[in-house]
């Protein structure tokens, strides 16, 4: 009989036993759940709810099934539905009537709701290191480009020099914002739903403080119906999610790009990159692929959740039982793509002699000759007439505007000087981009200073993160 059995005189259909059941999803927080009856059961004890003794038997009880399933020697039942009713009916069988005392003043509404919220906590803040994990690879790589380039592009066409490092760190600044996403992600996690109860409170003295205090919430939910029905927290989390891993996709259709013959800016080591099993010649960018796939999981996982959660009246429903696998999922999967991700970009071979050939396709420094003549006095309008017209002459003859002879550039205009030639020369394009955030290397190199400043600070705010209950091995 489960333990809210006594109003039933039968038990439920083994069907619907295995249907209501989230033991093989929640187990996963089944360190977050002792945490929280530890907590409960202190509290119970200050308040003179329950006694010290009771309390240091629920303590010892419950550290002693925690080290079980660290250890892998628990078997879990589906019969006991949750994590909650299985660890403390293990706990009941260990320690008799101080087992069954836990439970007072205590739903597995204000519990499910604590032991979600932590594992929220845990896992916001593991992507966080991750994520700062792949900026540092990012900015050693962008680093190590030096002042290499590349053909910057618009529409996937060529469009105009931009240094390799710029566009690495692009990439920097996208993760640092996902890093402030994950940062409030945790933060709207970082508050305590116990004492809420099944949904109005309860008449027991609890001192939602003290157990705030001793799991490490910044605050106590202030409405108790708010604390057992929010989900809030996990929305962040699965948005925070899908913001990076789309990141990380973009990231990696470049490289699956970057690594093709047709580019060759890139290539990926062999341990990350898989073979064909028919053909001998193939190096498949496979991972990046992947990683790009994957963002599609991620992202129906917070659809998944916002659907749910889409017309339930408050407080608790059944319905939120689906909402720890997806956030489960979407943290481990991105946790996933993070790591690969990262190792993908420390390793790679960067082709700055192949970048820098494919550069004199595509007129880049076509805007820059505009730039010449409207300098000289002739409107940019007009000056984009010229040029486009040069570009046609040098298009129709095969060449690339930098190629044609000084007297086309004399007959299109006037204005146009010997010195037109150094105008044409795509690493004084690149370094004349001098507007702040620009892609000349005096920019680039302040820039990169700005993006590792970024990250200490940010490796900074996660070192003054309060402690997590940490996931543990079911995660
Ligand atoms: N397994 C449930 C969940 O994950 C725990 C809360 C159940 N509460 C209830 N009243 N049925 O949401």
């Amino acid at each position: 009989m489960a333990l809210w059995g006594g109003r039933f005189e039968e038990g439920v259909d083994e069907l619907t036993q295995e249907f209501g059941a989230s033991l093989p999803v929640d187990k996963a927080l089944y360190r977050q759940d002792i945490a929280g009856s530890i907590a409960h059961s202190a509290m119970l004890a200050a308040q003179g709810v329950i006694s010290q003794e009771d309390a240091d038997a629920i303590r010892e009880g419950l550290l002693g099934i925690q080290a079980d399933i660290d250890a892998g020697n628990f078997t879990f039942d589906i019969n006991d539905e949750d994590i909650h009713m299985s660890i403390e009916a293990e706990l009941t069988r260990r320690i008799g009537d101080a087992g069954a005392r836990l439970h007072t003043g205590r739903s597995r509404n204000d519990q499910v709701a604590t032991d979600t919220r932590l594992g929220a906590k845990a896992l916001a803040k593991h992507l966080m290191e991750q994520n700062l994990g792949l900026r540092r690879a990012l900015l050693d790589a962008a680093r190590a480009a030096g002042t290499t380039v590349l053909p910057g592009m618009t529409h996937l066409q060529h469009a105009q020099p931009v240094l390799f490092a710029h566009h690495l760190l692009a990439y920097t600044w996208m993760l640092q914002r996902d890093f402030a996403r994950l940062a409030a992600a945790f933060d709207a996690a970082d508050a305590n739903p116990l004492g809420a109860a099944a949904l109005a409170g309860t008449s027991y003295p609890l001192d939602r403080q003290m157990t705030a205090r001793d799991l490490g919430f910044a605050r106590v939910i202030e409405n108790s119906l708010d604390a057992v029905s929010d989900r809030d927290f996990l929305l962040d989390l699965e948005y925070a999610c899908s913001v990076m891993a789309v990141h990380l996709s973009r990231l990696s259709e470049e490289i699956v790009l970057w690594s093709s013959q047709e580019f060759g800016f890139i290539t990926l080591s062999d341990a990350f990159s898989t073979g064909s099993s028919i053909m001998p010649q193939k190096k498949n960018p496979d991972f990046a692929e992947l990683i790009r796939g994957k963002t599609g999981r991620v992202v129906g996982d917070l659809v998944q959740l916002l659907v749910t959660l889409k017309g339930l009246p408050l407080a608790y429903n059944k319905d939120m039982q689906e909402d720890k696998e997806g956030a489960l999922d979407a943290a481990h999967t991105l946790s996933q793509c993070l790591t690969v991700m990262r190792g993908m970009v420390s390793t790679w071979t960067v082709n700055a002699d192949r970048m820098r050939a494919v550069m004199h396709k595509g007129h880049l420094a076509a805007t820059d000759v505009a730039d010449y003549l409207a300098k000289r006095g002739m409107p940019f309008r007009e000056a984009h007439a010229v040029v486009g017209h040069l570009v046609l002459t040098a298009e129709k003859r095969g060449v690339d505007i930098a190629d044609l002879p000084f007297e086309e550039f004399k007959a299109a205009s006037d204005l146009f000087e010997p010195d037109i030639t150094g105008a044409l020369d795509l690493d004084a394009v690149a370094a004349a981009r001098t507007t702040q955030g620009g892609t000349a290397p005096v920019r680039v190199a302040e820039q990169s200073e700005k993006a590792e400043a970024a990250y200490a600070a940010d490796e900074a705010a996660l070192a003054a993160l309060t402690p997590v209950v940490e996931m543990g091995r079911e995660a």
